[in-house]
């Protein structure tokens, strides 16, 4: 009986594994880890020898060795590519935890890089900590896994354009991306309040649009005459190194980062910088307030060619395929009543100005592909017809990804319904921190399905995956930003790699809070479980 319960209480902390793993069986026994292992690599993942022998160091005070061959005897951590494994495709791996060994298996190098995130979670929590712990016995659970994500596209987005986020707290969001196995990161870095990216050839982007006056307090009443500002000047932005070293620091971590640059929409800091972009010839600030801004790009040529111009500087800094070009909420009022924007539909034999947007995006699909990288941008961008070449990231519900990948596109579901983490997360929201509004618990997230059971299969295969999306105009900080996107990013990364019928809310709530006890150690301020639980299972569960 003792045995029983004991045998119980190690499975229930050992395999508290977020995301859930595609195949796991218990085994008997377990493996310590001590000063004496050594890491064993092939070629292939010498350098992720070095990635797990530094994950390791901090807390257990160990400098593993990383080595090609072990004497026999030797307790080992062995890492290698296996060209047999093809149905783990990229990112799939096999982990073996024996009381003699740990034998790391993948494919590709990013299978063996999540072998290691589940490793990390088969140790106590305290080895999340950076620095040495002491009295505690370095365990893992004997398991053989078998594992490798359902989507390709796991994404979570940051808006740093309403609230500017430090460089540091950004890469800490890719750790945590990193430990939830997620693997995209959609850097929403130009808004009307603020332009993030210095960019060379137009340094007032920075220097003007990065920097508002002041912050509206609240909710924008629908009377401005009502709205009162804090007089604090905010702002920020990332210098092209910076944006390097976060680069680097997402590839060593096989987070691919998606640019947004906005366009023509949510522009007015760069119209504050530069009024020529603009419609009105008015003299601009970047907004000190929240909403759907009038303010939009105009679609003369030397508007294109700024606009392009830029991206050639955001492929130059960002390897990834993808480029977000935003798209949404562009108000067409200033189209409407400008003689520039009314020629050009004219000219160009278009309809109106939804088509208008449409020829604007359009000449971005075509300057991208022609530089080998693909556009992607929010469903408006289906308004006027869609792009050739473009991916649409569907925000109004799931209508516009699949009238897109009815088309043939590929599509990315980021619908408010399940994926707004800006939205509160519990239905009480009176000792909550003021949130932009909507209802977005838990369970909610972790019921998210990305593939609508309208599409064929051939459809089907074009929704890469889901996303999460964090705007921060009521997160005026990192703290807050951990408060709303967690625990409901461990919820998304479930949904967005364990296969359909593995996912379990009554067991996912069972680990979480397990990945509670991980977050704290890392410092992830995370929304604590009371009433966030949601209707589908027991709350006692946990507590
Ligand atoms: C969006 O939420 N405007 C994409």
């Amino acid at each position: 009986m003792l045995t029983a319960l004991l045998l119980v209480a190690t499975l229930d902390s050992g395999l508290a594994i977020v995301p859930r793993p595609v195949r796991f069986t218990p085994r008997t026994g377990t493996f310590t880890l001590t000063a004496a292992t050594v890491i064993v690599t092939d070629r292939g993942t010498r350098e992720l020898g070095g990635t797990l022998a530094d994950y390791l160091f901090p807390a257990t005070g160990y400098r593993l060795a990383v080595r090609a061959s072990a004497p026999a005897g030797t307790r080992v951590i062995s890492l290698g590519l296996d060209t047999t494994l093809k149905a783990l495709r990229d990112e799939g791996y096999r982990l073996e935890v024996t009381p003699a060994r740990v034998t790391i298996r993948a494919l590709r190098p990013a299978g063996a890089f999540y072998a290691i995130q589940t490793l990390r979670q088969l140790l106590p929590p305290a080895i999340l900590r950076e620095a040495k712990v002491t009295g505690t016995a370095w365990r893992m659970p004997a398991v053989s896994i078998e594992d490798y994500p359902r989507f390709t596209w796991r994404g979570m987005h940051l808006d740093v354009g309403r609230h500017f986020m430090p460089k540091e707290f950004v890469k800490k969001y890719i750790d945590l991306l990193a430990l939830h196995k997620m693997n995209r990161f959609h850097w929403h870095l130009t808004e009307d309040q603020g332009w993030r990216i210095e960019i060379k050839q137009y340094p007032r982007l920075a220097e003007v649009g990065a920097w508002r006056g002041q912050t509206i307090i609240g909710r924008p009443d629908d009377d401005s005459a009502k709205w009162r500002f804090d007089g604090q000047r905010h702002g920020g932005y990332y210098t092209q190194d910076d944006i390097r070293e976060v680069v680097a620091y997402a590839q060593a971590r096989f987070v691919t980062i998606v640019p947004e640059i906005e366009m023509p929409g949510h522009s007015q800091a760069a119209i504050a910088a530069y009024p020529e972009l603009g419609n009105t010839g008015d003299t601009l600030s970047p907004w000190t307030s929240w909403g759907v801004d009038e303010n939009i790009l105009n679609p003369g040529e030397p508007t294109i060619r700024f606009y392009q111009n830029v991206l050639t500087e955001v492929m130059a800094l960002f390897p990834g395929r993808w480029i977000h070009i935003g798209g949404d909420e562009a108000p067409k009022a200033q189209w409407k009543a400008s003689s520039l924007a009314q020629q050009r539909i004219r000219e160009l034999g278009l309809k109106d100005e939804d088509e208008l947007q449409s020829w604007f995006t359009r000449r971005m699909d075509e300057f991208l592909t022609a530089h080998g990288r693909s556009l992607i941008g929010w469903d408006e961008i289906l308004q006027g017809g869609l792009a050739p070449n473009a991916t649409v990231m569907s925000w109004r519900g799931t209508d516009g990804g699949i009238a897109a990948a009815r088309a043939g596109h590929d599509v990315v579901m980021a619908p408010t319904s399940h994926t707004y983490f800006d939205y509160y997360q519990v239905a009480d929201t009176t000792r909550e921190p003021l949130a932009i509004g909507g209802f977005l618990p838990l369970d909610t997230v972790y019921a998210f399905e990305p593939v609508p059971p309208t599409l064929t299969p051939a459809e089907a295969r074009h929704i890469l995956g889901g996303q999460g999306q964090v705007w921060t105009e009521y997160m005026p900080d990192p703290k807050r930003v951990e408060y709303m996107t967690f625990p409901r990013v461990c919820a998304l990364a479930e949904v967005l790699w364990t296969p359909r019928e593995g996912r379990d809310y009554g067991d996912f709530v069972r680990r979480l809070p397990h990945q509670l006890e991980r977050l704290a150690v890392l410092d992830v301020q995370y929304r604590p479980l009371q009433n966030t639980l949601g209707t589908t299972t027991a709350e006692g569960h946990t507590r």
